[in-house]
């Protein structure tokens, strides 16, 4: 199956997307999977499209040197309609804007934009998951399209697979986790006495940090990965504004400190449980027993417990999230679409 690829957003996640892809190609070519990437879109970084296919890889190097891909950029959507219409393969839109909790944009318009055109969309953006997960799944259903955002939650772990692929006919009465790695280093940081903007900086040189870091350290980051969570899996129809949310600055420290001198860890926990008239999801603070799943986690670690019936409850933890990990989940996505597209043929 062939794949040809729209990028739009070309950042960290997106040049370690075209990086991972080149290094994956045996191992995509033994599924059948050839990817191919056909045009780039940035906000001030200019385009590029050739349906012929692009060489992403200089691309990313020419961006990282300081240069641009083409000096004058053309409107990421007008690129969407060339991809619709151009090529053998199958179009894919791969959506890696940056976070937005006001309103999912520019990534929300991207991806409407996509499935009405029938192009398949896979994303590692929470925010058109979080904002219209119902809108976007049945404009996808109705396309006969994908919507895959395996990377906006958790990384590269599989957790939107976990339950879609294995767990069928499975109840999810809700969930708890430690669900943004850069609180998480923070935390971690915090405890063993280093300054707190030593260590959102660290955080903000690796790429792991939000363009705006405040997403992360206020909250917004988890909350969205929480509604995103709660929309697919509770039906909860919520979006990042209107839950419950707590962050964590400088002052956060002593609480960290105290709490670590207790034999506890504090931890900042998202959670969701299901509830009538809709889930209940919330972003808190949480001092945790030392013997809580969530609580052993150091630095950029993640970990999901999800409370299911009748499998009971099921932990997921990621001991190294980072960059090449949410790349990978944009990769097992096109390979989740090839095979329905096999599937199907
Ligand atoms: N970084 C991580 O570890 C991580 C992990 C999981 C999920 N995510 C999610 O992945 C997404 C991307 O993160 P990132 O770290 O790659 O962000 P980033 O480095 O800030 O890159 C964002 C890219 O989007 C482009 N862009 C912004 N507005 C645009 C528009 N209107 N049209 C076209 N392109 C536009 C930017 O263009 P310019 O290059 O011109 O600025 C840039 O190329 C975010 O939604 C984030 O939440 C990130």
């Amino acid at each position: 199956v062939t794949l040809d690829l729209l990028l739009i957003g070309f950042g960290h996640v997106g040049r370690r997307f075209a990086d991972l892809l080149v290094e994956c190609r045996p191992a995509l070519a033994a599924l059948g999977v050839e990817p191919r990437i056909v045009g780039i879109a940035t906000a001030r970084h200019g385009a590029l499209f050739d349906e012929g296919g692009l060489d992403a890889v200089a691309a990313a190097r020419r961006i990282e040197g300081g240069g641009v891909l083409a000096p004058a950029g053309v409107p990421a959507v007008d690129l969407m309609a060339r991809l619709a219409k151009a090529g053998t393969g199958i179009p894919v839109l791969v959506e890696t804007t940056p976070l937005d909790v006001q309103a999912a944009e520019p990534a929300l318009t991207h991806v409407r934009a996509a499935l009405a055109r029938r192009v398949h969309v896979i994303t590692a953006n929470k925010g058109p998951v979080a904002f219209a997960y119902r809108e976007l799944a049945g404009a996808a259903s109705e396309s006969g399209v994908a919507f895959l955002f395996e990377g906006a939650v958790m990384d590269g772990i599989p957790i939107f697979n976990l339950v879609r692929e294995t767990l069928p006919a499975c109840r999810i009465a809700g969930f708890r986790g430690v669900v943004n790695s850069t609180t998480n280093y923070i935390l971690t940081a915090l405890e063993e006495g280093e300054a707190f903007d030593a260590a959102l900086g660290r955080m903000q040189a690796a790429g792991v940090a939000e363009a705006d870091p405040s997403l992360d350290v206020d909250g917004w980051d988890a909350a969205a990965k929480a509604v995103a969570m709660a929309n697919v899996w509770l039906d909860a129809g919520r979006s990042p504004r209107d839950v419950a949310r707590e962050g964590l600055g400088p002052e956060t420290a002593a609480r960290a400190r105290a709490a670590r001198a207790a034999g506890r860890r504090l931890k900042l926990v998202a959670s969701a449980r299901a509830a009538e008239p809709r889930a209940d999801v919330r972003v808190v603070l949480e001092e945790l027993a030392a013997d809580d799943p969530l609580a052993n986690l150091d630095g950029q670690s993640n970990a999901l417990e999800l409370d299911t019936w009748p499998t009971g409850r099921i932990v997921i933890t990621q001991r190294d999230g980072g960059l090449e990990k949410t790349a990978y989940a944009l990769v097992s996505d096109l390979v989740t679409l090839a095979r329905r597209r096999g599937a199907r043929a």
